[in-house]
């Protein structure tokens, strides 16, 4: 045996991972060396650890919890609306805001083969994608401002190369290709309920992308948040693929944060229902985070403040806007792990890929918010669902394309497509 394939069969051993040399044997060795190439390149320890902790609670006091205040757009009034725009107009059109598109996504709930901002919706008079839907809205902004805005798509191992292609082949729906700079994340073994990492193909481990929080360590590795610091761009608008009504760069929203002396913003929608199955904004022991639907009760949801507002009914809508400063010292925290169960094909035990019926292995994922639990404070914007909330996640839950379609052909005046 070669020193080479005992150190992979120790490595397997130690960590309890032999099924993954189970087709080794009949491998060509082009296959065979790529195989034991990944397996010396993953750290088991870190994964394995991941799985370990996640398995225990994080039990949540609540009396460590207080709410963020926010502000509501419907609750402003022309003049303040009108201030505060020209304020973030000002921003937008010295060329210091950048956009962050988070693409890196697997989109396993929505199940679509290849990179889930190529999904195209059928509308009457015309199909965009998703990423097209985006770039429509970033080119609005530059047509009324007269600039181009730098705009930086994260991508992941799995969609980086399909994301680029689909992009050239557009001829990236007419965006000056200058300025758009593709930037890949990182990814992450999955495990299986027993912790044992899966098989993609008989030669190799499945990885993937390891959450949206990843996108600070990645900013600065990639150069890129050099760069925005070199070109002078002061703000970074980050924003999810699937939402069709993300608003990219929306002056009041910058100018309310500005104005406000915050670091970082959130936009918000309305939990509706005080049980429903959503995380809202808190802060926990003074800082900035998120608390899960499952700790939340219906005496804190039902909580309000002496001017009768809700204080823990702020939900997360994926549209953060954050100063450079703010996101490079983002980049200087390791955020913390959230295990996500998630359907991913596997190789099974006769090394057939196999698809399962549900979700079948555990990913872990940093989530951008809580890079804001390094910071004292934030702002929360709530703003109008029908207006800027329209995601698309699966074809059979509540966010799936009918309805964000539906929603954007309201907003826009569109005729509508058949439901
Ligand atoms: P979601 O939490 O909806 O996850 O991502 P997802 O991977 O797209 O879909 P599911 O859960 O597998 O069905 C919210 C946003 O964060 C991005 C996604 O591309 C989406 O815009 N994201 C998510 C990343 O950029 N990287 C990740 O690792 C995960």
């Amino acid at each position: 045996m070669s020193d080479n394939l005992a150190d992979v069969k120790n490595i397997l051993d130690k960590y309890n991972q032999n099924h993954l040399f189970s087709f080794y044997d009949e491998l060509p060795s082009d296959k065979k060396a790529a195989l034991l190439g990944q397996i010396k390149s993953t750290n088991f320890e870190l994964i394995l650890n991941l799985y370990r902790e996640s398995k225990q609670n994080d039990n949540i006091n609540l009396n460590e919890i207080s709410p963020i205040p926010h502000i509501e757009k419907q609750s402003l009034s022309k003049n303040e609306i009108d201030y505060y725009t020209s304020i973030g107009e000002d921003i937008i059109k010295s060329n210091s805001l950048a956009i962050v598109t988070l693409a890196g996504g697997q989109g396993t709930r929505l199940g679509y083969k290849g990179p889930k901002g190529t999904y195209e919706l059928k509308f009457v008079f015309f199909k965009k994608s998703l990423f097209e839907i985006i770039c429509d809205n970033i080119k609005k902004t530059n047509q009324k401002y007269n600039i181009v805005l730098p705009w930086y798509i994260m991508t992941s191992q799995e969609n980086d190369f399909a994301t680029k292609e689909y992009f050239r082949d557009h001829n990236f729906f007419g965006y000056p290709s200058d300025n758009i700079f593709f930037f890949k994340q990182e990814s992450l073994p999955l495990i299986d309920i027993d912790g044992k990492l899966i098989l993609e193909e008989p030669y190799r481990i499945k990885y993937a992308s390891c959450g949206n929080g990843n996108v600070f360590k990645v900013l600065k590795e990639s150069g890129n948040l050099q760069k925005m610091k070199d070109d002078g761009i002061k703000w970074i608008s980050f924003g999810g693929i699937d939402n069709i009504l993300l608003k990219t760069a929306d002056p009041l929203f910058i100018g309310l944060t500005v104005h406000n002396n915050y670091k970082i913003a959130s936009k918000t929608i309305f939990k509706e229902q005080p049980l429903e199955k959503t995380a809202v904004f808190c802060k926990r022991n003074n800082h900035p985070t998120i608390l899960d639907y499952s700790d939340i009760t219906l005496e804190l949801s039902e909580k309000k403040d002496e001017n009768g507002f809700y204080m823990y009914r702020e939900a997360n809508m994926l549209s953060h806007l954050m100063a450079i400063d703010a996101v490079e010292k983002s980049t200087t925290f390791d955020l913390r792990f959230h295990r996500a169960f998630k359907k991913n094909a596997f190789v099974n035990k006769e090394g057939v890929k196999q698809v399962p019926d549900g979700p079948n292995s555990f990913k872990f994922e940093n989530f951008i918010f809580d890079a804001f639990y390094n910071f004292d404070d934030m702002l929360l914007f709530r703003v109008n669902p029908d207006e800027e909330f329209a995601p698309i996640k699966s074809f059979t839950g509540i966010h799936n394309p009918d309805t964000a379609m539906d929603k954007y052909e309201s907003y826009y005046g569109l005729p509508k497509h058949d439901l």
